[in-house]
């Protein structure tokens, strides 16, 4: 008959493992994060993303599947129903707006600095800004002004555009509000070699939530991805523990599903982040006294305070009027017109549940989108 027999030494060993278990839960179980409740896929009938927009416009079971399901932000529901069904709302903010304070952009003293959101169509947007526009001078890049930023200076000597064409990245590929208002003053002396008081008229481009948020899905499927890109806040780089990122070394293939579980994929509510001043809540720490919605506000409420500071920003869908307002804004012209960009992506085929469950995913980007959208027709209006 066996005895099990009290070994000290391996009861030493166990107890040892024991707490190197708990160590690791501890680091891999996060603090705070949200557990989505997502629908289970019924039907794997997958349509264009323009098919469920006309089946939610007619189909009151669809709408409410989409509007009535639990969001993080108490407004989130509002928004969608006012996106879907636009005539039965009127805007909430005419005329609530702050005025630009900075104006009367010269070329030959002040910068503009494009913050550049991912798969908004910035880069048709940033070879507007170096071949297109009517600057007075030529900007002599070469062909391959993708990997050989192009400083493209003024008549005075001066870089006048911080922007992935003409400087490269130097804050950070694809660089937020947060830390490029952390770099970009000291880049530029860098860059032109002298200290100087510069005025900086920052702009950027927004688009749909929905339709951006599959087309960066789209491109990580693909296997590209800015996953090297490192995010910094507050002076500090983000670890692991705060953002773990989605895969190792490729997501080539990934399904949306799997794109839409993974905890800290940067494409949710892209937009909103990277508008916001992130160190008012605590930048991206996950032990933090911010709860998940206080962050959420905070985020929100500090992108569409931001918003209204910038100069100029675009819609992506709006390319004629964002060409107007350009012009108006910076006293230029494009020798161009800009064409509507042919979205593909927007063909891509995704099925119910998916295009219920990416509502989750989007919904502080779907505020700040139609937040933007007003005070876009607003500055449309004063332009004319
Ligand atoms: C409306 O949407 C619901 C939920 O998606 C679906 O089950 C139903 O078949 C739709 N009705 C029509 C008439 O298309």
């Amino acid at each position: 008959m066996n005895v099990i027999k009290w070994d000290p030494k391996k009861t030493l060993q166990l107890f040892i493992a024991a707490i190197a278990v708990i160590c690791l839960l501890y680091i891999v179980i996060p603090g705070k994060s949200r557990k989505h409740q997502l629908v289970k896929p019924k039907y794997k009938v997958r349509h264009k993303l323009s098919y469920w927009h006309e089946q939610i416009l007619k189909n009151d079971t669809l709408f409410r599947l989409v509007t009535d399901q639990e969001f993080l932000h108490p407004k989130s529901q509002d928004a969608f129903k006012k996106y879907f069904r636009p005539s039965k709302y009127v805007d909430d903010n005419r005329g609530k707006f702050k005025a630009i304070a900075l104006k009367d952009f010269n070329i030959n003293e002040d910068v503009i600095v494009y913050l550049h959101i991912q798969k908004v169509g910035g880069t048709v947007f940033n070879g507007h800004l170096i071949n297109d526009l009517d600057k007075g001078f030529d900007c002599h890049c070469t062909k391959h002004v993708v990997m050989n930023p192009c400083h493209c200076k003024n008549k005075a000597g001066n870089i006048w555009l911080f922007s992935w064409f003409t400087v490269g990245w130097p804050c950070g590929l694809h660089a937020d509000w947060t830390m490029m208002h952390e770099c970009v003053d000291k880049e530029m002396n860098k860059l032109e070699g002298i200290k100087r008081h510069r005025r900086y008229f920052y702009i950027a481009l927004l688009r749909d939530p929905i339709s951006r948020y599959l087309s960066e899905w789209q491109h990580q499927r693909l296997g590209q991805h800015w996953e090297e890109a490192k995010l910094k806040c507050g002076g500090q780089s983000v670890g692991k523990f705060d953002v773990y990122p989605c895969f190792q070394e490729h997501w080539k293939e990934c399904t949306l599903n799997e794109f839409m579980n993974c905890r800290d994929n940067l494409a949710t509510n892209r937009q909103t982040r990277m508008l916001a001043d992130l160190t008012l809540s605590d930048c991206y720490k996950r032990r933090t006294q911010f709860t998940l919605l206080e962050r959420a506000e905070s985020r929100l409420k500090s992108s569409m305070d931001n918003i209204q500071t910038l100069p100029f920003f675009g819609l992506t869908e709006r390319q004629t009027e964002t060409q107007h307002l350009f012009e108006k804004t910076f006293g230029l012209k494009f020798n161009k017109r800009f064409e509507s960009l042919n979205d593909n992506e927007e063909e891509d085929m995704i099925s119910e549940d998916e295009f219920v469950n990416i509502m989750k995913f989007i919904e502080l980007d779907m505020q700040l989108y139609l937040f933007a959208g007003e005070l876009f027709k607003e500055r449309l209006r004063q332009s004319i």
